[in-house]
């Protein structure tokens, strides 16, 4: 047990009646748990009616703010109760205002969590509270989660199905399962609780969020990429947004599986990532281009020298040989930030036969490009844009803005020999992933850059359940323009049979 309570720390501490007066301080983040097996997402539905819609739709959101229809009820995380939470937080008030979290703070996690469970129990039955045993436990968890991990947060990290985490101040918090965006019944104690945990989430990385610097990226220690903005900007309480880290990074054999690409369009890409071609990988936020883009990694040969450039580095390639290097924001004090651009010059000096950039989202297209087409072939990117021609035009206004002063004739000139494939990904109305198009940049006529789709994915209609059916098959053409490429790899009979087999 410890001694008296030296100054408060805790912004989520609020007093309170409590047994024996003890001391507070910051506490310490603990490690993450091990997460869940991953549920698979996705089963292919089976067809109903056939009706041609080549675009794909923008996902559905369920909100409960939405106009059309009752508001939807709130996903169930750990069944707790109003009540639980009001029992919750005065037995959380009583135990900060009893601990001294200073010297908790200097326990190990393990002895950390005991002291509060002795507490916890003490004050449970100091207050009598009436609990069953299964009750108890849940709140020494909650509890033990709220001083040392990410309080609420917890049962949300520990699932391994869960793509994305996004907390909307502290009573609103989401999820994304299987594409599909869901209110839960989480939340924080208040605004102030929020911001602790955001707080100590940044700080593991070295930053800070608070009003003066509002805005922050970091990262979880199972490299879960964050981001926080806190009020004044986020006028609701902090805005967290969590993409969690599939451990198990889903493969080529995982997307056909969930039909989000054909056996024949996976031999296609296989055969674009082996042959060196240089690629983007298009598509709206969460649909699965950076997935895409590892799974593309796989196809390259293991003496190849590839560099990695990213924002957070989410890539996981199997090959030996691969330098993976991470842009950094600036400090405190605004210095020492490495952009994305510093990155994919320097990998120029590096001596790299393949460079492969996270997301491409400002100038350094622009050095992407020039190494696409000086000798770097098959380095590839993605990219956010909702077909493959808007990724075109986002490419060279991403040139644009860079300061480049450039004719867009020469800019465009310059996107069609760099640039010779884009697969575009999409996340359908369904919640479901497709890769919906595969398409070459030929070559420019006039001022309009000519492009040619080898596959589609073709929109039959819905299922019962309102699951997208549909079917990606190729377009006819037999010769692509890497046809020559291919042959020189060795790969022209296989990309003859893929596009044979998938033709209609
Ligand atoms: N084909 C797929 N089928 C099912 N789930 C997928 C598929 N592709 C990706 N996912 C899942 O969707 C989530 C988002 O994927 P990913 O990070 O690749 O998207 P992204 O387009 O790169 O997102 P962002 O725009 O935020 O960078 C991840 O949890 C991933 O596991
Ligand atoms: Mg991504």
């Amino acid at each position: 047990m410890f001694g008296r309570r030296t100054a408060p720390v805790d912004a989520q501490a609020s007093p309170a009646a409590a047994p024996p007066k003890k001391p507070v301080a910051a506490p310490k983040p603990a490690p993450k748990k091990e997460a869940k097996a991953p549920k698979k997402p996705e089963p292919k539905p089976a067809p109903k009616q056939k009706s041609k819609a080549p675009a794909p739709a923008p996902p559905r959101v369920a909100s409960p703010s939405s106009s059309d229809g009752p508001a939807p009820q709130p996903v169930e995380i750990g069944g707790r109760s109003d009540e639980y939470f009001q029992t919750k937080t005065t037995i959380f008030n009583a135990l900060i205002d009893t601990i001294d979290l200073s010297q908790l703070a200097q326990l190990d996690t393990e002895s950390a969590a005991e002291e509060i469970r002795d507490i916890v129990n003490e004050i449970i039955s100091i207050k009598n509270v009436q609990m069953s045993i299964a009750e108890q436990e849940a709140l020494l968890q909650d509890i033990c989660n709220d001083v040392l991990g990410y309080g609420p947060l917890e049962p949300l990290l520990a699932r391994d199905d869960i793509a994305d985490i996004m907390v909307n101040g502290s009573s609103r918090v989401f999820i994304e399962v299987g594409g599909k965006i869901q209110l839960t019944n989480v939340r924080f104690r208040d605004n102030a609780q929020l911001m602790n945990i955001c707080q100590r989430i940044v700080s593991q990385v070295g930053r800070r969020v608070d009003e003066a610097s509002p805005i922050c990226d970091a990262r979880l220690p199972d490299g879960s990429r964050v981001n926080v903005i806190a009020p004044p900007l986020a006028i609701d309480g902090a805005a967290l947004t969590i993409r969690k880290f599939k451990k198990d990074k889903l493969t080529m054999a995982d997307l056909q599986n969930f039909g989000s690409i054909s056996p024949e369009g996976a031999k296609v890409l296989e055969i674009i990532g082996a042959c060196r071609i240089n690629t983007l990988i298009s598509g709206g936020t969460g649909s699965g281009k950076t997935t895409l883009l590892n799974c593309m990694t796989g196809f390259i040969e293991h003496d190849e020298r590839v560099i990695t450039c990213e924002d957070a580095a989410e890539l996981q390639l199997q090959q030996p040989h691969v330098v993976r290097l991470e842009t950094r924001p600036p400090n405190l004090e605004g210095q020492g930030e490495v952009t994305m651009r510093d990155l994919v010059k320097n990998c120029l000096r590096m001596r790299p036969e393949r460079i492969i950039v996270g997301e491409v989202r400002g100038p350094e297209a622009f050095d992407l490009l020039q190494a696409m087409n000086t000798g770097h072939d098959g380095s590839m990117g993605t990219l956010h844009a909702n077909s493959p021609r808007e990724a075109l035009q986002r490419v060279e206004s991403m040139i644009t803005m860079g300061g480049y002063n450039l004719p867009s004739r020469t800019i465009r000139e310059m996107i069609v020999g760099s640039i010779d494939v884009i697969i575009q990904a999409a996340r359908l109305r369904d919640g479901s992933r497709r890769i919906t198009h595969v398409t070459e940049v030929l070559g420019t006529e006039g001022d309009t850059i000519i492009t040619q789709d080898l596959f589609v994915y073709d929109m039959d209609g819905e299922d019962e359940n309102g699951g997208i059916v549909g079917r990606h098959k190729s377009t006819g053409i037999a010769r692509p323009a890497f046809w020559d490429r291919a042959r020189y790899y060795g790969q022209d009979a296989a990309l003859a049979t893929a596009l044979d087999a998938a033709a209609d």
